[in-house]
């Protein structure tokens, strides 16, 4: 008899890959995937624990859960992702309703924990599951997500990941290329290289190396990646990204802070002028290139001064876009230990006045764009207008043009008619 699943994600693109690859385990044990969390059989909570606000979520999805398995004993619940990993045990005695746990580097375990064959808990440090492959289900048909390499070494004071996801482990580049080869051959059009530092990736080539091999695979027209780290930005990747034709033109590139005292409290290896003579060298030698960026406002010991350097480091460098984040103490790591932690009120005021100038910049340089034709590739119908289809540029910025008869999937010329803050109209080019 089929079964089903509700799987909700929270957190990063690696967890949303991650849901993926649960997917394909449970494919594989006749499981079906439903929207619906109160018709399924297993429910999957994929969990995040970077920042405080993303565990509350989970928490208060959990209480809803609660009343549904009152209702339905034989409901399974499973506690995957990064909450899994760092609570462990100790979330069967917050909640004792949940069935199984399950961290990021245990996933391929998931079929033998719903059948019962080992468990109920799975949350071992497991460095070896770069060498084995994970089937996925993926429900977009035109970009994929690849992993390339697991965890992280580099403990930046303030993150919860190398806890929760373990050291460095790299795909074998062979495993990678096959899986590309594979989705190209499903008719897949770009693939995202994912890693939480991509630019240390390192099995029997460097990632350079990689995106040279993956460059050759016939079928795929886009390659991205995410996350790179600025001190290992090397000569040779800013090469490989504007030589290769197919790489995107866009590098996420967290700068966290502009003051090169709370980057080192951070733990991050760079001064602002070394980030910033990266910029430079990515922009002369691929001008146009898209550059975006995290920045944590109020990290401790943060002065009214080094907040001001973020500030001017952002008027600087000009981002395309950033993500910016209050600090939030995360048990276990060193900052959430160090004195000098700043009122809620400071952080909040801090966010606002680095949102506040970078809007103003993305608004510009998204206004810039009107009149230029830029190649989008068709990823299927606008979420919020059914008479659009909607797509990316290659610098990842996402173009919403009134629909025509084109398939998802397709590269078309698009001219931008309207720059908006967080995304563009356009209208099609007649071929
Ligand atoms: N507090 C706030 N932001 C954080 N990030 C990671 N850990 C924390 C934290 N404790 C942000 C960083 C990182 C992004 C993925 O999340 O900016 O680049
Ligand atoms: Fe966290 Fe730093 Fe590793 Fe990124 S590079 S995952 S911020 S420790």
């Amino acid at each position: 008899m089929s079964k089903t699943v509700y799987i909700r994600t929270f957190g990063c693109q690696m967890n949303a890959h991650d849901s993926e690859r649960m997917m394909g385990i449970l494919q594989e044990e006749g499981y079906f995937q439903t929207g619906n969390p109160d018709q399924a059989d297993l429910i999957i909570l994929n969990t995040c624990s970077v920042r405080q606000k993303a565990e509350q979520k989970f928490y208060s999805e959990l209480g809803r859960i609660k009343s549904l398995k009152k209702r339905r004993g034989d409901l399974k619940i499973a506690v995957a992702g990064c909450i899994a990993q760092q609570e462990g045990k100790k979330i069967f005695r917050r909640a004792p309703y949940v069935d199984f746990i399950l961290g990021p580097q245990n996933i391929q375990k998931l079929g033998d924990l719903v059948s019962g064959r080992v468990g109920p808990i799975a949350i071992e440090d497991n460095p070896a599951i770069a060498l084995g492959d994970i089937p996925s289900r993926r429900t977009n048909r035109v970009t994929a997500w690849v992993t390339i390499m697991y965890g992280c070494n580099n403990f930046c004071s303030y993150c919860i990941v190398p806890y929760t996801r373990g050291r460095e482990s790299s795909r074998p580049s062979k495993d990678i290329h096959s899986e590309v080869v594979d989705l190209a051959g499903r008719g897949y059009k770009e693939i995202t290289l994912l890693g939480q530092n991509v630019n240390s990736y390192s099995s029997d080539t460097d990632f350079p190396g990689l995106l040279r091999r993956l460059e050759r695979v016939g079928g795929i027209e886009r390659i991205r990646f995410v996350t790179s780290h600025p001190k290992d930005l090397s000569q040779e990747l800013v090469s490989a990204i504007c030589e290769l034709p197919k790489v995107c033109e866009h590098v996420h590139l967290p700068l966290q802070s502009g003051s090169n005292n709370i980057l080192k409290s951070m733990n991050r290896g760079y001064t602002c002028d070394d980030y910033v003579k990266k910029v430079s060298l990515l922009r002369e030698r691929s001008p146009g290139i898209s550059i975006t960026s995290d920045i944590i406002t109020g990290f401790p010991g943060e002065t009214e001064g080094d907040h001001l350097l973020t500030i001017k480091a952002l008027k600087e460098i000009e981002f395309d876009g950033i993500f910016a984040f209050k600090f939030s103490p995360r048990p276990g790591t060193t900052s959430a230990q160090m004195q000098s932690q700043l009122a809620e009120g400071i952080k909040s005021e801090r966010l606002s006045e680095v949102l506040d100038v970078q809007n103003e910049i993305t608004a510009r340089k998204n206004k810039s764009l009107e009149g230029t034709i830029q190649e989008i590739l068709v990823e299927g119908g606008s979420g919020t207008d059914k008479e659009k289809l909607t797509g990316r540029t290659r610098t990842n910025k996402i173009v919403n043009f009134p629909k025509v008869d084109i398939e998802k999937g397709a590269l078309v010329k698009v001219e931008i008619t309207k720059g908006r803050q967080h995304s563009l109209e356009g209208k099609l080019q007649e071929k």
